[in-house]
Order: structure tokens, then C-alpha cells, then sequence
């Protein structure tokens, strides 16, 4: 199995690109099967989530160019099916993007039912609600979900809860329905904005993202567009994060600073330095970092993708802290693998209990999902000795070279097979 092994103690120094946003690339991508002329996506990450993605519209018969890795051409105009692959789809969880771009467009989708990062129930009640408002018909069947109408007609839809997937998921079936969808409780999150800022580019009439309503007027057709994605807010963050937990100074270029408010809030409270340019951020730390009382909210609250990343810092900060997990009812599995590091953390239902400690120690340890394998990892930077984080695969899924990135900043981390012991010895023996 591959695995990262890292050498902590060393604090990151330097600069770092950050890439384009995840999870608003699976939304975009979906959007852009909406139209039967070529769109141009920039700035698309290169991860394996996106990768499925891509090869999941292809094989219904969409044709997907990559110009290079971060540039797509996509042209949906040859779709020939409405029945979107198993294999491989099933494993993320944007695939249900497809339901709502393939009603929209072609007023019938089956599409597994999603996988993802297992950090909770992830239900989809409120994605059906949106749909059947719209006049579809919606069953789960042998795992898939299908959807179909004879025509979508706009309605005032409240959700329930605020949902990411749902909001995006409603916008992208409403933007081709009859007239108005009005979206109340809608998320407000920058990848919300992100794929409704591309439906727009391509004709659609979609206005309030970044508020609780958005309105919506359908359009008989969308046209192509060219289109760059925002900046990731959570790689960005990931980065902030590293930054302050090995006590260094980086340079975070390519990102957005209003989306990282919250996360940036956080840093300052517990007495990291942050500096913001218009299109950079700076984050230094030396020294013990204080406690702090964090809650995850939706955005534009502190992030639950910045939760585990928060916790492993706070777990060697000085004092006691609390996080507590308000969107995900399982999102605290890694606290189990940061224990084996040497942590004090008690996780009483949604809220860890994080008394600080002097340090950490190195040992081997399981990634449960993407960004709590980040924060393992950032764990590993601050931790004596070695530190051994395993698989990679869930961390590849949302970081586009990981590993890389974390070298430049001087990071003694590299990414190898179990079996190689070899290049164990020959890690060991290069960073002493
Ligand atoms: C998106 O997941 C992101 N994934 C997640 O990021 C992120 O953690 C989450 O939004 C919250 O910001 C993608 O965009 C691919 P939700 P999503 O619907 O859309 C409940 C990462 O690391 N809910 O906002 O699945 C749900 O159970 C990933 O990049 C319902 O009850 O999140 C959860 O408790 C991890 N019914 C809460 O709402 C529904 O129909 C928020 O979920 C839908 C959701």
C-alpha cells in the first residue's frame, strides 16, 4: 500500500500555489454537460475525484480534451445515454451532480447513488426535494438513483437543512426548468457561487448566490463558455494550517482571502501571524500557540473541511480547547490515530476535548478520509521522529501534488510503498 512518511520537526518555509477549488471543478464539470456546444474549463485541479468525474461524462458519450492537466475542452452534444457508469463513479460523492445537470438538460439521469468520504450519514433527501418540486419524478433502485419528467417547472423550494450538494445539485436541474425556482436555506459557500458564476457564463439567469435565497430563471438552452475555477479555500487552508503547526513562515499564493476569513480568524485568536494580499496570504508562527473554542459551521463559518486540521494543531496547543463538529455526525475517526501520536483529545458526541500537549511523537497512522489524512500529515510535521500516514489515496483525491508541494516548502516527506523497505532506509538515511 502506498504511504507518506515524514520526518517532522522541520518548520515549512517558502511559497505555494494553491490549485482550483475541488468542489466547485465536480460541479462545473456536471454544468458542462448542460450544453451541446464546447466549453473550456481552466484552473481544474488535478485529482483523482476529478479525474472520475470526467471519465464519467465521457463514457456517456460526452468528448472531454485535456489541454493539459489544470485545462479541459468538454462537448456534450454527442450524449448518447442518461445512465451514468458504476465502476468508478460511485466512489466519490459529487456524482450526484449528474442527476441534476442531466434533468435539466435531457429531463431524465440514473446515476449511483454516491460514495465519498465516509465522515457521517450523507442522506440526500434534500437533493429529491429539490428535484420532485421541480415536477420530477424521483425512485432509488438497485442503487441508482433516477430521476425524469416531462417537463421541470420552477417552484419555491425551502430546504430543510443547508445543504452544499443540494443547493448546487436544485440550481443545476432549475436553471433549464419552466420559470422562476426560488432557493430558500440555500448554502453560500464559494463553490456555490463558483458554479453558479459558470451557469451564468453559459446563459443561465441565476441571481443571490453567496445569500440564503437564490432566484432562478429558467432558460430553454445554455450555450458554451470559458471559464477559470476560484482557488481552492481548503487546500488554501490546509497550507495556513501547515504553516502554523511547524512553526514556519509561508507564502500562499493563487487564493482568495475573503473565503479564508474564518480560518484566518482562527490562526490570529491562537496567536499565528497572518498577513493578506490581494491575492496571497502569509502565515508565520514561532513559538506555543494558545487554546481556542471552535465550531464548524456552514460558510461563511469555519469550515467542517478545516475541522481535523484545527484539531491536530490545538492538540499541541497550549491550554485546553474545544471543537465541536455541527454539519458531519462522524467526522472525529482520525482522533483514534492522533491518540497514537501522543494527543489528549476526548470526543464526547459532536465535541473533541483537546488538552494540550508539550509535543507529539511519530508513529504510523490510518487516514479515515481526505482532510483528516491532511491533518494527519500536518501531525507528522510537528511530531518527533517518523511519522508513517496511510493509504494516500484518500488525501490524492482532493490535493493535487501533495507531496510536491510539501517538499518545496522544505518538508521531509516523501510518498512510498509499504513493501519498499528499501526506500524506507533510503528516506531515513537521506533525512537523518
Ligand atoms: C460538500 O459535501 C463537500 N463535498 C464536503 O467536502 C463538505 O464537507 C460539505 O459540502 C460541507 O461543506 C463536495 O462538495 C464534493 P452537505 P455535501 O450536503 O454536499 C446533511 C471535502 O473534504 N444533508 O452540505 O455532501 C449532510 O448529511 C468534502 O472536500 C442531509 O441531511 O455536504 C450533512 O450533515 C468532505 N440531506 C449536512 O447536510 C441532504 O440531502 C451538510 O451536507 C444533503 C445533506
Amino acid at each position: 500500500m502506498e504511504q507518506y512518511i515524514i520526518k517532522g520537526g522541520r518548520p515549512l518555509t517558502g511559497e505555494v500555489m494553491v490549485g482550483g477549488a475541488k468542489n466547485a471543478a465536480l460541479g462545473i464539470i456536471a454544468a458542462a454537460v448542460m450544453t451541446d456546444e464546447t466549453v473550456k474549463i481552466e484552473n481544474v485541479p488535478d485529482v483523482k475525484d476529478i479525474n472520475y468525474m470526467l471519465q464519467a461524462i465521457e463514457d456517456i458519450g460526452a468528448k472531454v480534451d485535456r489541454i493539459n492537466k489544470n485545462t479541459v475542452k468538454i462537448n456534450a452534444s454527442k450524449i448518447n445515454t442518461v445512465n451514468v457508469d458504476f465502476d468508478y463513479i460511485r466512489k466519490i460523492r459529487a456524482s450526484y451532480y449528474l442527476v441534476g445537470a442531466l434533468l435539466g438538460k435531457c429531463k431524465n439521469a440514473q446515476v449511483p447513488l454516491p460514495g465519498g468520504c465516509n465522515i457521517g450519514s450523507r442522506p440526500i433527501d434534500q437533493h429529491i426535494k429539490g428535484f420532485e418540486a421541480l415536477g420530477a419524478a424521483v425512485k432509488i433502485e438497485h442503487g441508482l438513483i433516477c430521476a425524469n419528467t416531462d417537463n421541470l417547472k420552477g417552484n419555491h423550494i425551502y430546504f430543510d437543512g443547508v445543504s452544499v450538494g443540494a443547493t448546487i445539485n436544485t440550481m443545476l436541474a432549475a436553471c433549464m426548468a419552466d420559470g422562476l425556482t426560488i432557493l430558500e436555506n440555500a448554502a453560500k459557500e464559494p463553490h456555490v457561487v463558483d458554479v453558479a458564476n459558470f451557469l451564468n457564463s453559459m446563459g443561465a439567469n441565476i441571481k443571490g448566490t453567496g445569500t440564503d435565497i437564490i432566484r432562478i430563471k429558467g432558460v430553454p438552452k445554455l450555450h458554451g463558455s470559458e471559464y477559470s475555477i476560484i482557488p481552492d479555500q481548503i487546500e488554501a487552508g490546509t497550507f495556513m494550517f501547515a504553516a502554523a503547526a511547524s512553526k514556519g513562515d509561508i507564502l500562499i499564493k493563487n487564493v482568495i482571502p475573503k473565503h479564508l476569513e474564518a480560518i484566518t480568524a482562527k490562526l490570529l485568536e491562537i496567536g499565528a501571524q497572518v498577513v493578506e494580499f490581494d491575492d496571497a496570504i502569509r502565515v508565520r508562527a514561532c513559538g506555543k500557540l494558545g487554546h481556542s473554542h471552535v465550531k464548524t459551521l456552514v460558510y461563511p463559518g469555519f469550515p467542517t473541511d478545516m475541522q481535523p486540521q484545527m484539531t491536530t494543531l490545538l492538540a499541541v496547543s497550549q491550554g485546553t480547547s474545544i471543537v465541536t463538529e455541527s454539519i458531519f455526525d462522524n467526522r472525529f475517526k482520525y482522533v483514534d490515530e492522533l491518540s497514537r501520536m501522543g494527543a489528549s483529545i476526548k470526543v464526547e458526541s459532536n465535541t473533541a476535548i483537546i488538552d494540550g500537549v508539550d509535543k507529539l511523537t511519530g508513529a504510523t497512522v490510518w487516514a479515515p478520509d481526505l482532510r483528516a489524512g491532511a491533518a494527519l500529515v500536518i501531525a507528522g510535521l510537528m511530531a518527533d521522529g517518523y511519522t508513517v500516514v496511510e493509504p494516500v489515496d484518500y488525501i490524492e483525491r482532493g490535493y493535487e501534488n501533495f507531496e510536491e508541494k510539501m517538499q518545496q516548502l522544505g518538508a521531509a516527506i516523501t510518498k512510498i510503498d509499504s513493501e519498499d523497505i528499501k526506500a524506507i532506509r533510503k528516506f531515513k538515511l537521506k533525512v537523518g
